[in-house]
Parts: C-alpha cells; sequence; structure tokens
C-alpha cells in the first residue's frame, strides 16, 4: 500500500512525494528532524519532541512552519492518512530551497515533509535477548578529509563571519588553524615560502591545494605542510586560500588585522596567474 505523505502543506502518495534539488536539506544538512513513536494509535513523548523541534529551529534561526497545535493536528492527520495505528512518525524541517550558495536567504520558506512507517513499536523480540555494540572513535564532525554534504557548521561559520563583517571564515582547533568553510588555507612567509596545514582528517584534501603545491614547487617557490597558528597567519606576508570555485583567492585581513600590506601579495598572484594557465594547458576538453 502506498503511503500518504507530507509535503509543504499538501497531502500526496508517496511515489509523487517530490523536494527540490536545491533544497538545503539535501545540499548543506540544513535541517532538522524528529521520530516520533505511535503506540496504540497514541504519540509517544510528542510533547517533548515539539519542544525539542522548535528549539532545534531556533538554534539554526530556521522559521518555524507550524505551531505545536498544528504540528499535533498534521500528527494525527498523517496517522488517520494511513490508518496507522504503531510505528513511527518522521517529521523534517529544512531552511529551505535556493540556489546552492553557503551563505542563505533571512526570508526562504522552510520545507516540511512527514512520513509514517509502520511498526511494531510495543514488541521488539530483541528486548529478551539484547544487543551488543562496538565502540568507534567519536568521528562526528571530526571526518573533514570526507567531502561530504554535512556542511550545515560551515554555512553557519561564513555568516557569523559576514555578520563580523568578514568574508569567509577559518577554522581553528586547538589554537591552529584547520581550513576555511569551503576552502583550504595558506600563508606565504617572510622568506617566501608557502606554508600549509599537512593532511589529515582535520580539513579536506583539497584538490586545488594540491595543484598548487606541485605547481609552487615547479616554479622555485618553496612550499612546506605545516599546522600554524592564527597569530603566525597574522603576522605572514600574505594569506591566500584555495578551492574548485576561487582558484587562488588573497585573504588580506584576519580579525581586522592586515596580513602584509594589506594587499594581495605577488606570491599567491603569480601562483593563480601558474594555476590557470597550467590548467588551460593540460586539463581536459571535450
Ligand atoms: N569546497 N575545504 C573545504 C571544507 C571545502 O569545502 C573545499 C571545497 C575545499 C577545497 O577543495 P577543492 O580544492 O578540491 O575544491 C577545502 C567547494 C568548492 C564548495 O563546497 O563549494
Amino acid at each position: 500500500m502506498s503511503r500518504t505523505v507530507y509535503v509543504n502543506g499538501d497531502w500526496v502518495s508517496e511515489e509523487n512525494a517530490k523536494v527540490s534539488v536545491f533544497d538545503r536539506g539535501f545540499l548543506f544538512s540544513d535541517a532538522i528532524y524528529e521520530v516520533t513513536a505511535v503506540a496504540n494509535g497514541r504519540l509517544i513523548d510528542f510533547t517533548g519532541h515539539a519542544a525539542r523541534l522548535a528549539k532545534s529551529m531556533a538554534s539554526l534561526g530556521i522559521k518555524n512552519p507550524v505551531t505545536e497545535d498544528t504540528l499535533k493536528s498534521l500528527h494525527f492527520e498523517i496517522l488517520r492518512r494511513n490508518e496507522l495505528k504503531d510505528g513511527l512518525i518522521y517529521l523534517q524541517i529544512s531552511r529551505g530551497a535556493e540556489d546552492r550558495d553557503f551563505l542563505y536567504s533571512a526570508d526562504l520558506e522552510p520545507t516540511i515533509v512527514m512520513f509514517t512507517q509502520a511498526r511494531n513499536v510495543l514488541q521488539n523480540p530483541r528486548w529478551e535477548t539484547g544487543i551488543s555494540v562496538a565502540t568507534v572513535p567519536e568521528g562526528r564532525w571530526s571526518n573533514r578529509q570526507i567531502k561530504t554534504v554535512q556542511l550545515l557548521f560551515s554555512s553557519m561559520a561564513k555568516v557569523d563571519a559576514q555578520r563580523r563583517g568578514a568574508d569567509d571564515a577559518i577554522f581553528v582547533e586547538d589554537g591552529l588553524i584547520t581550513e576555511g568553510t569551503s576552502n583550504n588555507f595558506h600563508i606565504v612567509t617572510k622568506d617566501g615560502k608557502v606554508v600549509t596545514r599537512a593532511l589529515s582528517n582535520a580539513l579536506l584534501h583539497g584538490i586545488t591545494r594540491a595543484s598548487i603545491l606541485d605547481i609552487a614547487e615547479s616554479a622555485g617557490i618553496a612550499t612546506e605542510q605545516r599546522s600554524f597558528t592564527p597569530d603566525e597567519a597574522k603576522n605572514a606576508d600574505e594569506a591566500f586560500i584555495t578551492s574548485a570555485g576561487v582558484f587562488v583567492m588573497p585573504v588580506v585581513a584576519i580579525d581586522g588585522h592586515p596580513i602584509g600590506t594589506g594587499k594581495p601579495g605577488s606570491i599567491t598572484q603569480k601562483l593563480r596567474q601558474l594555476y590557470i594557465q597550467h590548467s588551460l594547458e593540460t586539463s581536459e576538453g571535450p
């Protein structure tokens, strides 16, 4: 039997339930959710779930599209439409859909989706046997070498940086710079060496970063891969970020402190020029 799903105010069959590919939930994990159990047609702990949902939305600055009363009515309505007595109700609200940008518009209409999953939540054979667990290192939000769409934190950091009058943010962990919100961060020391953080799971292994290191070496510009502090970066001769989107972008100030002359540095500009030239010469055409 096809379920009836709730999508942005409409009740539709699950085959016709569609969300935009530009939805920020899909592109940036910019969404929150709740799962509420249903037993004997009753919503278990609904008040707690509704309160956490409201809190999650407030924390992320997502406009709350439903009052708690409307939410409760929607929960009972989805049970009625699906003749569900026991199972789960999944509810997800994303910030909404617009063209992909880490910075989001303030007036976005949230996307709201609900569906049911039938399950006998009052009987579970494993209650009798119990389950086993394995320990794994806590790696949530710390496997940045994998290019996942878990971009909510980066997106929020960028918005925060702009509120503080900067164009972008660079992350600092244990007193050391990891990378930018959507780019790798590099400095040029007083003796003309390009310094960039060594690869690890603390940062994304940028493709542009790798090419720039190769190009620098070929051009006789020394490179070093090691960690550095925000203070060292503030006192560097030059700083720049790299990514597929901006190639090599000079960074001229950190926390309001000018880098070098406060203007794009010559090594930075040279690296971009070499990168573009090299890329156009060696990259694949149709
Ligand atoms: N971002 N670090 C992070 C966290 C990134 O998201 C990116 C790329 C980079 C640079 O990687 P590359 O040189 O392979 O593009 C580093 C893309 C451009 C984006 O999200 O828009």
